[in-house]
């Protein structure tokens, strides 16, 4: 099921949200209808929607959904946008540190300023939602172009997690720069980290990339010094979840670890995200809410134990990678360079 075929992961059809179910690929191909807002928050709190632009894009159709639901029970708008706003905190609960959920939820919210009836309003708040699905694609098309530059000749990339189509609408963040990078030079190569303890980089990651031709390899998460050692890498580029005023950037923890070693063995670390995952209120990564996920996701493979009933296990879900690592931030505006507190700024402010 290549990515080539037109596929999104996430799209409103005949006012349901249909994804594909991303907790049982690559062994199956599923794709699942979710019908309501309560149904849309478990599915993002329990992963079958993951990865940033993604989970974006379901809290803005949970909020459609809750529409859709609430012009059945009530009559006025204040009790309609009552319901709304509430079950848009409740969405924007279900992940903690991907800022693009609270950004497309607020994003419906702030339609909710328009006086009309409530039928009106709820067609509203579903045409934003599939106004905010197809852009996606755009933007990150956009990223894709920017970010192909940085990608010398033959080179190969390392990634780490999943910020590919399987992160978004279609298309992806790093791995969108990838796919743009390979229609100019099919010669380059990706290594990917497989990414414990979800190992979306090894479920997720090599599957789509392979689906589209891209010549892949499979590495463990304490492979990259060894590779960046023998100068097999030539640059690192992953997507964020959220990134701060100053640069520094949440991602799938094991980014850092990345970053630190790209930068004592000269290998270039870029981010590729779109403006949404830029969380302005925030001067530094020290505020950034990172998601604590359960202990089963370390203490088990498959179901089965693989290790001592009796340990302590802490399972922090990402990590803040400091400014100072990162050499650019590749976004749907350009590359933004540092000092990226005014890169940044001014890429809002044009
Ligand atoms: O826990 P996940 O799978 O949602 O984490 C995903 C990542 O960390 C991605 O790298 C990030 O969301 C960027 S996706 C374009």
């Amino acid at each position: 099921m290549a990515f080539k075929s037109k596929i999104k992961t996430i799209e409103w059809v005949d006012n349901v949200s249909r994804m594909i179910d991303q907790t049982i690929l690559p062994k199956e191909f599923k794709l699942v209808d979710i019908k309501t807002c309560e149904e849309m928050y478990d599915a993002i709190k329990t992963m079958i929607v993951r990865g940033a632009p993604a989970i974006g894009i379901a809290g803005a159709h949970g909020v459609a959904l809750a529409a859709l639901e609430a012009k059945k029970s009530v009559q006025n708008r204040k009790d309609f946008d009552k319901i709304i706003r509430e079950k848009g905190e409740y969405l924007k609960s279900s992940r903690p540190t991907a800022v693009n959920l609270m950004w497309a939820v607020d994003k419906q919210l702030e339609l909710l300023s328009e006086d009309c009836p409530i039928d009106e309003i709820t067609q509203k708040l579903i045409d934003n939602a599939v106004v905010m699905e197809n852009e996606d694609i755009e933007i990150n098309k956009r990223m894709g172009d920017f970010g192909a530059e940085i990608v010398p000749k033959g080179a190969t990339i390392l990634t780490h997690c999943n910020a590919g189509a399987l992160a978004t609408v279609g298309y992806g963040t790093a791995l969108g720069v990838v796919r743009s990078a390979y229609a100019k030079d099919p010669t380059i190569k990706v290594f990917a980290d497989e990414t414990r303890p979800r190992q979306q980089g090894a479920r997720l990651t090599t599957w789509e990339l392979t689906e589209d031709g891209i010549d892949t390899t499979l590495i463990t998460d304490g492979m990259c010094s060894y590779f960046m050692n023998k100068k097999m890498i030539d640059v690192v580029i992953t997507g964020a979840d959220r990134i701060a005023a100053n640069g520094d950037a949440a991602n799938k923890i094991g980014t850092y670890t990345v970053a630190i070693s790209a930068k004592y063995h000269n290998v270039p670390f870029y981010i590729a995200a779109p403006l949404s995952t830029i969380d302005r209120s925030i001067k530094s990564g020290k505020e950034i809410k990172i998601e604590e996920r359960n202990r089963e996701e370390v203490t088990h493979i498959n179901g089965d134990w693989i290790c001592s009933e009796k340990v302590n296990v802490i399972n922090p879900g990402f990590d803040v990678t400091p400014n100072e690592l990162i050499a650019g931030i590749i976004t749907e505006k350009g590359i933004l360079r540092p000092p990226f507190e005014q890169s940044i700024k001014k890429a809002f402010e044009e």
